[in-house]
């Protein structure tokens, strides 16, 4: 081909690369075009078939046309490109405004219990309590002979105790009775000024509308050089107006006993905090830790005392947020989470209150 036909050459490659449609087609024409055996590369073939004193302005026409091709698909290119990411965007758009579809996350709930013990967990972080915790399964000297309750005392009795099988080594082992035993384990293993609470379950073998064999309490220690009467009974009425939150709830100590407090006392609160006045209802059991408990930890309890307190956690669920069988809390029916089950994005501060 003589340098005159190029120039035909590279209009028609040029309508070509205007005329494709997509970038696959564009491609199609560049492989044509300057492609191993394509129509631009047999000009290349074609300089050295030349006569010596023509090579060099033909080399330059072979060059010119295929810088026009290769500058002419490139622009073709960037233009596909943009049409192509344009598209994209239009059939991808997503309607912001539409409801959140609803997931796992939306549907999956907190357990009314879990949500109680954030709820008050919350509360006495704020006054200063740190988390603590204990095993389900405890000795007999934790759950009881240290927390003054001495093997043949009649306490024990009324604890309906699940034992496990005895192995032969070691303590025989039991499903602790109640959170009492952390109080122990925290004395042994912290050094005062002690503020802890600790929730956990507890195993009683007892069940009907307000007993289950395994149930939830919240265990609260405060062990320091001079705390009295006076401190718990601010704690427990502080506890209570953020709890059920209301400005003001009225409550009675009632004299009561547990071997490992003394003075003990019952708390009832009157249950016009919750909507039902006239009625009260005990929530806790509480009392200034006895000395032969602080002994028995290897304080000394000419220096140190304080209070402890223990409830049930299920029970003030219950009561806040109106459960009327505390079986229904266990039997993991769905229609009971969905109704009175949380969202998981309901986290509870003081703040904000602490109902979802
Ligand atoms: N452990 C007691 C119970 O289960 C409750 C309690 C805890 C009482 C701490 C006083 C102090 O009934």
């Amino acid at each position: 081909m003589s340098t005159s036909e190029f120039g035909q050459l590279e209009v028609q490659i040029l309508k070509d690369i205007a005329a494709a449609a997509d970038v696959s087609s564009l491609d199609a024409v560049r492989v044509a075009a300057l492609g191993k055996s394509g129509s631009v590369s047999a000009l290349t073939a074609g300089i050295a078939k030349q006569p010596a004193d023509q090579k060099k302005a033909y080399g330059a026409a072979v060059n010119a046309v295929k810088t026009a091709v290769q500058s002419a698909i490139d622009a073709r290119k960037a233009v596909l490109d943009a049409a192509a990411v344009d598209a994209r965007l239009a059939s991808e758009r997503a309607d912001v405004t539409l409801p959140v579809r609803v997931g796992p996350l939306a549907e999956g709930r907190i357990h009314p219990v879990s949500q109680v013990f954030d709820e008050v967990a919350e509360i006495f972080a704020d006054m200063g309590f740190s988390v603590a915790e204990g095993p389900d399964i405890e000795t007999d000297d934790l759950n009881f002979t240290r927390l003054n309750i001495p093997p043949e005392h009649p306490a024990r009795q009324e604890h309906d105790t699940f034992y496990l099988s005895p192995t032969g080594e070691g303590p025989r082992m039991l499903l602790r009775t109640h959170t009492s035993p952390v109080q122990i384990r925290t004395m042994m293993s912290q050094k005062p000024p002690i503020r802890i609470i600790a929730p956990g379950r507890v195993y009683r073998c007892d069940s009907d509308q307000t007993h289950t064999p395994m149930f939830h309490q919240i265990e609260g220690l405060v062990i320091d050089e001079a705390t009295h009467m006076g401190h718990l009974k601010w704690c427990l009425e502080e506890f209570c107006k953020a709890f059920f939150e209301v400005d003001d709830v009225k409550m009675r100590f009632r004299a009561s006993h547990f071997p490992f407090t003394e003075p003990s006392m019952e708390v009832d609160i009157d249950a016009a905090a919750i909507g039902k006045p006239g009625r009260w209802l005990e929530i806790l059991g509480s009392g200034m830790v006895h000395p032969n408990v602080i002994r028995n930890c290897g304080l000394d309890p000419e220096k140190y005392q304080g209070f402890a307190f223990g409830m049930g956690l299920d029970r003030i669920a219950m009561l806040k947020y109106g459960i009327p069988d505390l079986r229904d809390m266990f039997s993991a029916d769905l229609r009971w989470m969905r109704h009175y089950g949380f969202s998981a994005l309901d986290l509870p501060t003081i703040a904000a209150g602490s109902a979802g």
